[in-house]
């Protein structure tokens, strides 16, 4: 394994021009984002050795290489859910690789539904800590490197968190705080288990983001995360929810997401 992610990552080196320390998951609510990169250079991850194969049609991701602002920036377009049928390992891979490239902060983005009662549609969550409930640790099996019990007091990093909160303020944009309970998926919740969810310590739950951040913790990579509550698992306020009604109000509050994380980005 420790083979196959040098061996992608010194593939990837030799097409990069730039050295950076900064890369983002564009998940949902940063979509967008990606029309801010400047000088681009992109790579499809089906041309990258021993990255996971997309199982979407038609939906290959990519890793673009470019400017945010002055900023070197890696950006993953198109994440790998453990709920379409990859490993944990696979899942994780482009972490491990994203450490062989010097990266040394990461980004992410998820959608999330609601516990915490204070939470509305459209908020944007910044998250503080989370609850892993994947059936699977994607750290399992030989350690690779780093600690084998790896330490996690702040998974979400405590600096970011606070430039964040400024940031929002600054610019009058609400976000809450709150802590992200990472399932497996692909069904939503039953009410009893929001309700379970919420008693355990969560504000929020969705079905990625945990392992990406277990992994970047291992390898001593800096974290920051914001979440869109797409929906609410509130008692009282549990209603039928889609997909595509968690992709609209995503796409509502995106701009929003995405001028915090810019401006982040550039402080960081
Ligand atoms: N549960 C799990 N994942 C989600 C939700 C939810 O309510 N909303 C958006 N992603």
């Amino acid at each position: 394994m420790l083979e196959k992610i040098k061996e992608t990552a010194s593939w990837i080196k030799n097409k990069m021009h730039t050295s950076p320390e900064t890369a983002i998951i564009l998940g949902t609510g940063l979509g967008s984002l990606v029309t801010e990169i400047t000088d681009k250079y992109e790579i499809s991850y089906e041309d990258i050795p021993n990255f996971p194969v997309s199982t979407v049609e038609g939906h290959s991701g990519k890793l673009i290489f470019g400017k945010l602002g002055e900023k070197d920036i890696m950006a993953m377009q198109g994440r790998f859910h453990y709920y379409e049928g990859y490993s944990m390992k696979e899942v994780t891979f482009p972490v491990r690789v994203m450490k062989e490239l010097g990266i040394k902060t990461l980004f992410v983005s998820n959608a999330s539904g609601g516990m915490n009662p204070d939470f509305e549609i459209g908020d944007l969550m910044i998250i503080t800590d989370h609850i892993n409930q994947f059936p699977e640790h994607p750290l399992r099996g030989k350690n690779l490197y780093g600690d084998r019990f790896p330490d996690m007091s702040e998974a979400y990093s405590k600096d970011l968190i606070a430039k964040a909160k400024s940031i929002a303020k600054e610019k009058g944009i609400r976000v809450v705080e709150g802590v992200y309970v990472g399932t497996q998926g692909p069904t939503f919740e039953t009410p009893s288990e929001y309700k379970l969810f919420r008693i355990m310590g969560g504000d929020a739950v969705g079905m990625s983001t945990v392992p990406e951040v277990i992994v970047a913790n291992h390898c001593k990579i800096k974290v920051f995360g914001m979440s869109i509550i797409t929906d609410l698992g509130v008692e009282g306020k549990i209603v039928e929810v889609s997909h595509e009604d968690v992709q609209k109000a995503a796409n509502a509050v995106q701009p929003l997401m995405t001028s915090i994380m810019r401006e982040l980005i550039n402080r960081s």
